[in-house]
């Protein structure tokens, strides 16, 4: 079985519609044909100030959220990164392996960095990126579920996979991103030209999965669309109605031709009532079931504990054999 990894960050609490169907959801369906390693990546969430009684519980609501999207702890490995403490230690290699300009050229980093400017920037958002490439290069992952915004880290861990290999021997496997073209990237509510994100600047294009039902409803009926009146998919012309459709086109499983048949005609008020609808239906479950695993924190820290053994097996060996290469005199 091929293998696949991939993370999310526990900061939000909430995930957003984005983070599912641009990644979680192809988490939950690659279970049935990989070998699926999946992780909170709770090192990657102190790269910005996290309060630690937050933290904590965020890292449980992300891997409650994780089990109520539909991954199967007898299906995939689902742990935490920090109980697997090879991810900074092959982080630490990689960081002596990656220059200082091709670290430099990550756009997230610039990104995020810009907003905050540089004081209050810590050198482990800089060094993020690098730490992101060993979660994947430990577990010798050959393809990586993400949306859009992680292809350049992915592309920057082909580079260190290449380098690493050909000067030590040939030790990491390639990987390559997955990501689907439909769902690569779901765009604001508010602002179809920006991905929908978190750090957003109005909170109204954002849907949370786990906030009340009726709030992301109401989003949806407000979402920006277009002056013209028809419904068709044209992300370059109707970005807006475009994104409406993909989301809408995910959650049901039917396809945008067919949703462009079932609207022809219609207003977009009509799109949105349905849509809101669609995603009523979605979310209430998903919240539900979030919360039974929220109430059992037991039965999720026993999930979560025997995940992280086996992935620690899996991250060990790898560390092993790149400590070996590197030339470190054993520990005996
Ligand atoms: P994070 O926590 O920001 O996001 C989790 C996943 O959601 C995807 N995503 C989106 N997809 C489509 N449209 C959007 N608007 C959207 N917003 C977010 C992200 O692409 C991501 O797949 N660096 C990673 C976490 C990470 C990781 C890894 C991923 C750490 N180590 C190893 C893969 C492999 C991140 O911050 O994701």
């Amino acid at each position: 079985r091929p293998r696949v990894l991939s993370g999310i960050q526990p900061t939000a609490g909430s995930f957003h519609l984005g983070n599912y169907l641009g990644a979680v959801r192809q988490w939950v369906a690659l279970q049935e044909s990989h070998d699926a390693f999946y992780m909170v990546v709770d090192l990657h969430a102190i790269t910005i100030p996290q309060d630690p009684a937050e933290l904590r519980s965020n890292t449980r609501i992300a891997a409650a959220q994780l089990l109520a999207a539909g991954l199967d702890p007898e299906r995939c490995t689902l742990f935490v990164q920090s109980h697997v403490p090879e991810h900074a230690q092959l982080g630490w290699v990689m960081n002596c392996l990656t220059g200082f300009g091709e670290a430099s050229r990550m756009t997230q980093f610039k990104d995020k960095a810009a907003k905050q400017g540089a004081d209050r920037t810590s050198v482990g958002l800089f060094t993020y990126p690098i730490l992101q490439i060993a979660d994947i290069l430990l577990y010798q992952a050959h393809q990586v579920p993400v949306g859009e915004d992680q292809r350049q880290h992915i592309e920057l861990t082909r580079d260190l996979a290449e380098r690493f290999n050909s000067r030590y021997g040939d030790t990491f496997t390639m990987p390559a991103p997955y990501i689907l073209k439909e769902t690569a990237k779901i765009y604001d509510l508010q602002d179809p030209s920006a991905k929908m994100s978190k750090s957003a600047a109005s909170p109204k294009g954002l849907i949370n999965l786990l906030d009340e039902p009726k709030v992301s409803a109401k989003k949806v009926k407000s979402a920006v669309t277009d002056t013209d009146t028809v419904i068709r998919y044209d992300a370059e012309n109707k970005p807006g109605v475009s994104n409406l459709l993909t989301i809408y086109s995910t959650l049901t499983g039917t396809s945008i031709p067919e949703l462009e048949q079932k609207y022809e005609g219609k207003m977009y008020g009509a799109l949105k009532t349905d849509l809101a609808e669609v995603m009523v239906d979605f979310v209430t479950p998903f919240r539900d079931r979030t919360q039974e695993y929220l109430d059992d924190p037991e039965t999720l820290d026993a999930i979560l504990a025997k995940g992280a053994e086996k992935a620690r097996a899996v991250a060990a060996e790898t560390l092993a054999t790149t400590y070996d290469r590197l030339g470190f005199l054993p520990a005996k």
